[in-house]
């Protein structure tokens, strides 16, 4: 059987490839994640294996790119390479795919890669009993099949036992196999692909919910629920108390969580994970950007963070019912552009600073200035529309807002595309967006933001 050397520190992905190789082109991997033992291995003379597979990153450690270069050292470029993630600085020659979670990609290029076709897939010639580690069988609440062990008896005879019954509940009983010493449990060969189809989903779920719930995650759908719950109120006209007093929460509760965070690292992770829409994480991130700003630039200070905490809790509050409608839209300029908005909905595009700036004025005790901060956040003096030309006539902070939001449009835009994210770059971005003075020197601010 081939082999393929994975190169990964991720136990999900580990069991994922491994066995989706396995099942679908009779691959066999060596998973290793420590740099000497990946260097040994590509070093030495009996190097065996068909092809290899890296993560991009260990850690912080740009692993493919190390790997590339160990491969070329030592005059094995012939052999396949593949990366899994598209933030490593490898030749855009090799192959890097950029959802992890694609698996059936995955096996696509490897058997490209291996010339192995599909004829071949369905010609390999499979056992009876199909042997499948038992860490697969960790996230699955019940067998999907009937499942079995193997023993040999004392005069060589092999014989597969009964583990589990088809649906019967795969723990606690599979505990005292794993203390055994069993790793391998066998199924039929015709349920392979069913149990790993179902595995690899499993596995999937799993990984997205694992995004370590943190105290800062939880305030944040805190927060999200909160704008959601007043976007549905302030249409009426009446801003009731209890509206008032969920308002003052959220923003509350936003500014602690931007004030607290060290870097952008942990909000990103926590938004981008597909939970959170694009109009709430957005706001978020440029909250923190546009606070970073007002912490570093001379005129900064707290009376402008105490409208900030307004501003970015009602600036886009109109949007909450088109976004919700069309929760795969991202950014704000574009939703004019997308067909399956009525001509109604594009309306609240374009009046959305002006409408939201008029809601506020209703809020007892907003500081001031926030409504035309809000109404200027397009950088239109009258809230309509998305300016082409960002000019001199809005307030410094409505400034400070329209670099943010660019800002954050270009990190999301790069992390979303899988590149690495450059700071400077983003920043040239942002001169060449906004040239007059005023709005470069905002934007300088952001080149020391910490990712
Ligand atoms: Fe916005
Ligand atoms: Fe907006």
């Amino acid at each position: 059987m081939s082999k393929v050397l994975l190169i990964s520190d991720n136990e999900v992905l580990n069991s994922l490839y491994s066995v989706n190789l396995k099942i679908y082109a009779g691959l066999e991997c060596d998973v290793r994640n420590s740099l000497e033992e990946i260097v040994d291995i590509i070093e030495a003379e009996d190097f065996n294996y068909s092809m290899v597979i890296s993560l991009c990153m260990i850690g912080d450690q740009d692993t493919a790119l190390l790997v590339y270069h160990y491969l070329v050292e030592n005059e094995r470029e012939s052999i396949p390479l593949i990366v899994m993630g598209k933030q490593s600085e490898v030749p855009t020659e090799v192959q890097q795919l950029g959802n992890l979670f694609d698996v059936k990609l995955l096996i696509g290029q490897v058997a490209t890669s291996l010339n192995i076709t599909a004829q071949d897939m369905v010609n390999r010639e499979v056992p009876d009993y199909y042997p499948m580690p038992i860490r697969l069988f960790f996230p699955l609440k019940n067998a999907p099949c009937n499942t079995f062990y193997q023993v040999r008896s004392s005069d060589g005879v092999v014989e597969y036992l009964t583990i589990f019954e088809e649906n019967e509940g795969v723990w606690p009983k599979i505990r005292s196999y794993l203390d055994e010493g069993v790793h391998v449990l066998y199924v039929e060969a015709k349920n392979r692909f069913s149990l790993a189809k179902l595995v690899t989903n499993q596995l999937i779920e799993d990984m997205n919910g694992l995004s370590e719930r943190s105290e800062t995650s939880e305030k944040l759908d805190k927060v999200e629920l909160g704008i959601e719950t007043v976007a549905e109120q302030i249409f009426d006209g009446e801003m009731t108390k209890e509206i008032v007093e969920l308002s003052h929460q959220c923003m509350n509760t936003l500014a602690e969580v931007i004030e607290e965070l060290p870097d952008l690292k942990g909000l990103l992770r926590d938004l981008t994970s597909n939970k959170s829409g694009f109009l709430y994480s957005h706001s978020v991130i440029a909250g923190f950007v546009a606070s970073h700003i007002l912490d570093n630039i001379e005129w900064g200070g707290e009376s402008h963070k105490e409208k900030l905490k307004f501003v970015l809790f009602f600036h886009d509050m109109h949007l909450v019912s088109v976004y919700k409608k069309y929760p795969d839209l991202m950014y704000e300029e574009n939703l004019i552009f997308d067909n399956r908005l009525s001509e109604e909905e594009k309306e609240v595009v374009i009046s959305h600073a002006n409408e939201a700036a008029d809601a506020i004025k209703r809020f007892p005790k907003c500081p001031m200035g926030v409504d035309s901060i809000i109404r200027q956040h397009h950088g239109t003096a009258n809230g309509l529309g998305f300016a082409t030309t960002y000019k001199d006539d809005i307030s410094p902070l409505a400034k400070v807002l329209i670099v943010a939001e660019a800002f954050t449009e270009e990190l999301l835009k790069s992390i979303h595309r899988g590149n690495k994210v450059d700071i400077s770059v983003l920043v040239e971005e942002l001169c060449l967006k906004f040239p007059k003075h005023t709005y470069v020197k905002i934007s300088k601010e952001l080149i020391n933001i910490k990712l």
